[in-house]
């Protein structure tokens, strides 16, 4: 697991105890989302990112059995909830031209949704600085289906995300959180 950022704005970390506990910890994220923002998704192969999403999908409106990595497609959009979801897996990429040949700079600035990638360590580069980094990885001497999960909020956007994470912590949330 490695940060791309040296001193992230906000972490927070968690174990995960089981695939619901990972969707869930996508829902208490959900809420605060706005059209615009991106989610960076880092973790090996099963490591728990596509069900990280589909907790993002339930809370945001939509069936989260409608959520499959878009293994062949590079993007699915999820759309019926309260935002957009532009879901990506660049793991097949095949270079970084077919990014922007899918418009993946039109979907981050006027998209009006929710972008978040799987795979974002291969696209390190196109990513904004202002992003939720959430790194995913099965916990050492733990239980196999125990995944610890650190989220990294970089710039003023997120700055606030270990706070809308912490129990007890409400009085720094902003009025709409949950
Ligand atoms: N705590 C957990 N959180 C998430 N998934 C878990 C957890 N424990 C076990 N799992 C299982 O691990 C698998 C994770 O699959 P998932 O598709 O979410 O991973 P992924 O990181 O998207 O993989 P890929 O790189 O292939 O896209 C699922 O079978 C899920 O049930
Ligand atoms: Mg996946």
């Amino acid at each position: 697991m490695r940060s791309p950022v040296a001193v992230p704005a906000s972490t927070f970390r968690v174990t995960a105890a089981s695939p619901n506990a990972t969707q869930q910890l996508a829902e208490r994220v959900a809420p605060h989302l706005l059209p615009g923002d991106v989610i960076a998704l880092w973790g090996d192969l099963g490591a728990g990112k596509t069900t990280f999403v589909r907790g993002l999908a339930r809370a945001l409106g939509v069936p989260p059995d409608r959520v499959t990595s878009p293994t062949f497609t590079l993007l699915h959009e999820y759309t019926g909830g309260w935002l957009p979801l532009f879901h990506w897996d660049v793991y097949r990429l095949p270079g970084p031209s077919a990014l922007a040949d899918l418009g993946w700079d039109d979907y981050l600035s006027a998209g009006g949704g929710v972008t978040v990638v799987e795979w974002a360590d291969r696209i390190e580069a196109a990513l904004p600085r202002e992003r939720l980094d959430v790194f995913l990885a099965e916990a050492a001497n733990a239980d196999e289906e125990a995944r610890e999960i650190i989220l990294a909020g970089h710039g003023p956007r997120w700055a606030n995300v270990a706070a809308w994470l912490t129990p007890g912590a409400a009085q720094n949330e902003e009025p709409f959180a949950c």
